[in-house]
């Protein structure tokens, strides 16, 4: 369990914290693991009727931590907790809602796209920096983002990479609703608690219903892109955008 995840049942909802606001919440292998036990968890707890994700302070995610994507590289087995993550994120079977304020990046947007409802403040800001830091997309992005915003768009968030904000997200897709700053978990809680008072049968069948036709396809995406991920993390390109990360404002 790590200290950076915060979990807490309430009125049927499940709350994951993220909870390492000093690092903008970047995800560590540790914090991995404990969000892909709690989800296996809830699946089978039926007093839990919807799982609510968000980030402790002005951010939801800054994305996996860097300084770990180099231990991953060194030891690429350590990647099996981040793959445990993704397959139970992509297949979950109850509602997951998101609350996002602040700084959206790398997994912190990718695993909004396996979110069944995303609510968002104004100024959050999404990013997908894979190729800047020598990657490829990840979480099935590579599939999921061209079918929700087609293939040119696509081609501009996840290979430009560049960084927009909570209208955009909201015209492309890929958020439910906007609020102002400040807001998201109170809005995010709302929307939760609204699934919680449906049917609880009737919303599973339907979220299955809603993923089915895609799911052995994001299955084959998560396959692809982590075969080749794995690779990259060992890249030239890679190292050297982590090593220009880790080493801003040393010299
Ligand atoms: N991995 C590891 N540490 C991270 C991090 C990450 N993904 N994101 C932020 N941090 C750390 C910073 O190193 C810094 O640590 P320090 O205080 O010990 O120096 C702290 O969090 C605060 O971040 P900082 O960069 O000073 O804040 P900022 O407001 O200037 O910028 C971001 C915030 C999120 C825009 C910037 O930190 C960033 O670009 N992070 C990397 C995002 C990324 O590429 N993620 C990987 C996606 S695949």
């Amino acid at each position: 369990m790590s200290e950076f995840v915060r979990e807490h049942i309430e009125s049927g909802i499940q709350v994951l914290c993220l909870n390492r606001s000093n690092k903008k919440n970047a995800v560590t292998i540790d914090m991995y693991q404990t969000l892909c036990d709690a989800l296996h968890k809830a699946e089978l707890d039926d007093s839990i009727k919807v799982t609510l994700i968000h980030g402790e302070g002005l951010n939801f995610s800054s994305g996996n931590d860097i300084n770990e994507f180099v231990q991953i590289a060194q030891n690429p087995e350590k990647m099996s907790s981040v793959m445990a993550f993704l397959q139970i994120l992509s297949s979950y079977k109850k509602p997951l809602v998101a609350g996002v304020e602040g700084q959206a990046i790398g997994i912190g947007a990718t695993l909004l796209l396996h979110c069944d409802m995303v609510l968002a403040a104004r100024n959050s800001r999404f990013q997908f920096p894979f190729v800047q830091l020598g990657l490829v997309p990840e979480a099935a992005s590579s599939h999921l983002l061209p079918l929700l915003v087609g293939h040119q768009k696509a081609f501009e968030k996840l290979i430009l990479g560049e960084g927009f904000y909570g209208q955009e997200a909201l015209d492309i897709g890929m958020v439910n609703h906007l609020c102002e700053p400040g807001e998201a978990f109170d809005l995010a809680l709302l929307y939760a608690n609204k699934i919680a008072a449906l049917p609880v049968e009737a919303v599973t069948l339907s979220k299955d219903l809603l993923k089915y036709r895609a799911q052995d396809d994001v299955q084959m995406a998560l396959m692809r892109e982590g075969r080749i991920f794995k690779d990259r993390l060992r890249s030239q390109e890679a190292r050297d955008a982590f090593m220009a990360f880790l080493s801003r404002g040393k010299s």
